[in-house]
């Protein structure tokens, strides 16, 4: 897209007026009873901010309760057992960002002494610790300033100083960090970060934005050049390729037959029904699903067959105890309910 040349547009803001700006919408407007807001310390900031990662708040608020009564600490996390890791984590999904937190946790107490760093090139160093979570934690732990960008502070500087060039691109990235970084308040970075977010959850948001109720308004390139709408440009979506996958059953009243997953499977360390390499043949079919993921969409078909005595039976009342990808999950309890 080139930027239309025909409007006189109003200069953004300054760093100091713009984040002024900010904190005060955000003292007004922002959210401020979010569980994760409540005497934040280095551990639970890290906690939901993991979890925060491509979910939604309210999916991820009970999980969020029921990990810190599970593991309120670093040291409980790292000294705790990877089923009962996944367990917590079964129906959030993007497993990867369970045994990362797990690993963390382990880093911190072997490295650090159980205290999170206050520099974002050591905290870097954590597994599972990107720029985003770096300055999240920066921000909300320590209150410390440390830019962050995630998919809301992009819509939201896109639209505001007008950055064109496709999404996800370096060019695009790397602009919107250099902003990011230039506008960052040398104080009181904790409640202007929020602000970013909840600009971006609740008044900049991809669709409909609230712009009559943005305090941005009369200097927002975007708005000003009628083109909100049109910023941030999206690459075209490809059409995810479809591939199949089958399963097989070996069930009584009493439970199911189920195996954990290898490291490197999809669906690592979970457990779940014995996957056929190919298509079993002459099987007599139980029944199909479907699952989307973020490369492909799968069609699952499960087979009735019979396992290996040494495979393992798991009661039906013991399900909840092992982490399940939420397909089988599903799948299981309609079986189940079934019987
Ligand atoms: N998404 C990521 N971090 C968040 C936070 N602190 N509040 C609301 N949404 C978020």
């Amino acid at each position: 897209m080139t930027k239309p040349n025909t409007y006189q547009t109003t200069l953004a803001l300054t760093p100091t007026q713009f984040s002024e700006c900010l904190k005060t919408w955000q003292r007004e407007h922002g959210r401020h009873n979010l569980p994760w807001q409540q005497n934040p310390t280095p551990y639970t900031v890290l906690v939901s901010e993991i979890m925060l990662q491509q979910t939604q708040v309210a999916t991820v608020i009970p999980y969020y309760h029921r990990w810190l009564q599970h593991f309120p600490t670093f040291q409980a996390l790292a000294a705790a057992n990877e089923d009962l890791v996944l367990a917590l984590w079964q129906g959030l999904g993007y497993y990867s960002r369970a045994r990362n937190l797990h690993r963390a946790a382990r880093y911190v107490v072997d490295q650090f002494n159980s205290e999170l760093p206050h520099s974002i090139n050591a905290l870097r160093e954590i597994p599972g610790v990107g720029p985003y979570t770096a300055g999240a934690i920066c921000s909300f732990a320590f209150d410390l300033p440390a830019p962050l960008v995630d998919g809301n502070v992009k819509r939201l500087f896109a639209r505001y100083f007008g950055i064109t060039g496709e999404v996800n691109s370096t060019k695009f990235n790397n602009k919107v960090w250099q902003l990011a970084e230039h506008y960052t308040p040398p104080q009181d970075n904790r409640i202007y970060a929020q602000a970013l977010l909840d600009m971006g959850a609740t008044i900049c948001t991809p669709r409909q934005p609230q712009c009559t109720q943005c305090p941005l308004q009369t200097t927002c390139y975007a708005r000003q050049t009628q083109c909100v709408d049109k910023l941030p440009e999206k690459k075209k979506p490809t059409p995810l390729p479809t591939r199949f996958a089958w399963f097989g059953i070996d069930y009584n009243a009493t439970g199911v037959v189920l195996v954990q997953r290898g490291t490197d499977a999809v669906w690592p360390r979970l457990w779940c029904l014995p996957e056929f390499l190919n298509a079993p043949v002459a099987a007599i079919e139980h029944g199909q699903f479907r699952h989307v993921f973020s490369h492909y969409k799968l069609t699952a078909t499960v087979v009735q067959f019979k396992a290996p005595a040494t495979n393992t039976r798991v009661a039906w009342d013991d399900l909840p105890k092992f982490g399940l990808p939420a397909p089988i999950k599903r799948y299981l309890a309609k079986v189940r309910s079934n019987l």
